[in-house]
């Protein structure tokens, strides 16, 4: 099986979403190919077009481990350029008179997802959810179900996160069990 690991929080060993994608990546075992796109990040996209290295990475994983942070209610601008290299027409999902169909099936993909706050349905902040939401809606769009694990409320106190870290990473040997 070949996994393909990918990181994007800025916050180093610290990161809640670096110990989640570890603790998936090592429980699944397999060909880890691993992209931390803080350390190494790649360019706003251009009009020079895509990266074939990049979408074939995606393409040839079995099961992609994705640590996404919120930063600012969505993804980080690293992890969303890394989106922009996988989004590609006639490769991962194409338009036909049916509408948008996507050509990615088949993959797994799992995301980690940590937030400082809390976003359920119903709560204060619930409209500023553009992290899961945007997540699912671009994995769908290829044609894949992600299955996401969360860490909620870490930056609302220490008793919290690591009730939250705790639960999450019991959820992360569930998810590769
Ligand atoms: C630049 C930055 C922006 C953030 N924006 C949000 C936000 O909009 N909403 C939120 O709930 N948490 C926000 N946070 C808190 C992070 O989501 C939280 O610290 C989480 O643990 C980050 O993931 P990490 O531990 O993997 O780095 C932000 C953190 C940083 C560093």
């Amino acid at each position: 099986m070949t996994i393909l690991h990918i990181d994007s929080s800025i916050s180093g060993d610290a990161s809640v979403s670096r110990t989640l994608t570890k603790s998936i990546v090592e429980s699944l075992g397999g060909d880890v190919i691993y992209r931390d796109l803080a350390a190494a990040p790649l360019s706003h996209l251009t009009e020079r077009g895509q990266d074939p290295e990049l979408l074939d990475e995606f393409l040839v994983a079995d099961t992609v481990v994705i640590g996404a942070p919120m930063y600012n209610f969505t993804v980080p601008s690293q992890l969303k350029a890394w989106i922009d290299r996988i989004l590609v027409a006639g490769k991962t999902f194409r338009y036909t008179e049916n509408g948008p169909e996507g050509l990615a099936n088949g993959k797994r993909v799992i995301i980690a997802l940590t937030r400082g706050g809390f976003y359920g349905e119903g709560s204060p902040a619930a409209p500023l959810e553009h992290l899961e939401s945007y997540l699912r809606g671009v994995f769908n769009f290829m044609g894949i179900e992600p299955e996401f694990v969360a860490a909620d409320g870490l930056a609302i106190s220490p008793e919290q996160r690591e009730l939250s870290v705790n639960s999450a990473l019991g959820e992360t040997l569930r998810l590769a069990a």
